[in-house]
């Protein structure tokens, strides 16, 4: 099992995680990303986008805008119901989700509990010099209503026809009460959705095959088989707007949670925004010759939450080193050169076959410290492998290749190590498909 606390500390000191804004204590719900995490972080989301839109004909993607018209969120049921029940503890004012305690007494004091409030989960802003309720507006809470907003337009201009998808990766905001477990809740953070409309009679079809997708990439970037699972929403937790929902899972150290989202949102939306906006948002379907508001199967997924699960899932340690057991897709450095010593004739070398690298890999170069600790550093940021030249490099135009897992070192010449490295990482990513 992996101990949350030990991973929390190598994200900080490896670069992955960092508190947002330390220097004044950091503040509740928000992270930052640091130079290894936003490698893994694009990786994540490249993955993602080239999966679920470039790799497809019938799937397209936006880029909408965070604030929207405030009506939007009246249409989509946000301003009325997206709510958490909170109450708050009368003797030490500490608030809580109701939803999420055990008992009716302050866990923190043992004081008496306020009887349960709803709680909107949408931040506020105002647009404009004047703060009043006419220059309300909110920070997006997911990034799907900029999908259905834009409809039309892309219906119009990207000549699809249903059924088709339309995608957008961005950040959403939601005033967690209890932002907790890393990363896995904050309050700031990214998703991938795809939004992708079908004819009415079409959507268990569509469902299935949305779900059995989404799956088949979780296995394609790494992640165990056993650690992943299936859960269908019961009656009680569907969304407003979803008729049905399954949840991918993932097995954290804080027990199985959910990672995405697929839903069967209906017309739910489309006929909203078409209520309040006064557009109409019908389809002719030439094949059926009939008219119909499309419906929307969703997959929605948070990158944040998947970055946690791709750290958790990789995380070992063993008796003389921590190592994160990335696959090559997800790697934050693929391939990291050294020189043995700091010697003019061995760094000279060792950034030679690094540039050569650089063209084809993500890589890292380091001279500074003891061989064996220049490799423990790169096993704690998951690359898979490493390149040292020596002496005997330059006698016989060989190098060290050094595997993250099995910790085997073997000799390649130089001439070929673009090669070997490629044949190495692609034979890693297919093993994972
Ligand atoms: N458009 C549907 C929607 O937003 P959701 O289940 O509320 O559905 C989808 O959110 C995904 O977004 C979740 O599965 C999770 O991965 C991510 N997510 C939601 N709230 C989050 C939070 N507070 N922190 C990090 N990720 C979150």
């Amino acid at each position: 099992m992996v101990d949350m606390d030990v991973l929390v500390s190598l994200c900080k000191r490896r670069g992955f995680i960092y508190p947002s804004s330390e220097i004044y204590g950091g503040v509740s719900g928000c992270w930052d990303y640091g130079p290894m995490g936003v490698e893994l972080r694009r990786n994540i989301k490249d993955s993602w986008w080239k999966n679920v839109v470039q790799d497809r004909l019938n799937v397209v993607g936006v880029d909408s805008s965070i604030i929207m018209n405030p009506n939007v969120w009246k249409a989509s049921g946000h301003v009325d119901s997206f709510t958490d029940p909170m109450v708050d503890c009368k003797e030490c004012q500490l608030r809580f989700r109701a939803d999420q305690l055990d008992s009716d007494r302050c866990p923190e004091c043992g004081g008496e509990l306020t009887e349960p409030r709803l709680f909107n989960l949408m931040f506020k802003t105002h647009l404009g010099a004047v703060e009043n309720d006419a220059s309300l507006a909110y920070l997006r809470p997911e990034t799907a209503q900029g999908i259905f907003v834009q409809f039309l337009n892309v219906l119009n201009d990207s000549r699809q026809k249903i059924p088709f998808g339309i995608a957008q990766i961005g950040k959403a905001f939601r005033n967690e009460v209890t932002p907790r477990n890393f990363i896995f809740r904050s309050r700031e953070f990214e998703q991938m959705e795809l939004e992708f409309f079908c004819a009415p009679d079409e959507t268990e079809k569509w469902f299935d095959y949305w779900v059995e997708e989404r799956m088949s990439w979780y296995y394609g970037i790494g992640l165990k088989k056993e650690n992943l699972r299936l859960r269908e929403h019961t009656e009680d937790e569907l969304a407003h707007y979803a008729k049905r929902c399954i949840d991918i899972e993932y097995n954290f150290p804080f027990g199985w949670q959910e990672l995405e989202g697929i839903a069967d949102r209906q017309d739910f939306d489309l006929s909203q925004h078409q209520k309040f906006s006064g557009k109409k948002m019908n389809y002719f379907d030439d094949g059926a010759s009939k008219r119909y508001i499309p419906h929307v199967i969703e997959t929605s997924a948070g990158v944040d939450r998947i970055l946690l699960t791709v750290l958790v899932d990789a995380f070992e340690e063993e008796e003389e080193r921590t190592v994160l057991r990335f696959s090559s897709v997800m790697a934050p450095i693929s391939v990291a050169v050294f020189p043995l010593l700091k010697k003019p004739p061995l760094k000279e070398k060792a950034k030679q076959m690094e540039r050569e690298l650089r063209e084809k890999f993500r890589t890292f170069y380091d001279e500074v410290g003891s061989i064996g600790r220049r490799y423990r550093r790169q096993d704690e940021v998951g690359t898979p492998c490493c390149v040292t030249v020596d002496f005997d490099t330059l006698e016989d135009n060989t190098v060290t290749l050094r595997y993250r897992d099995s910790m085997e070192q073997i000799r390649v010449n130089c001439d070929n190590i673009c090669d070997e490295v490629g044949n190495f990482l692609y034979k890693n990513s297919d093993s994972n498909d």
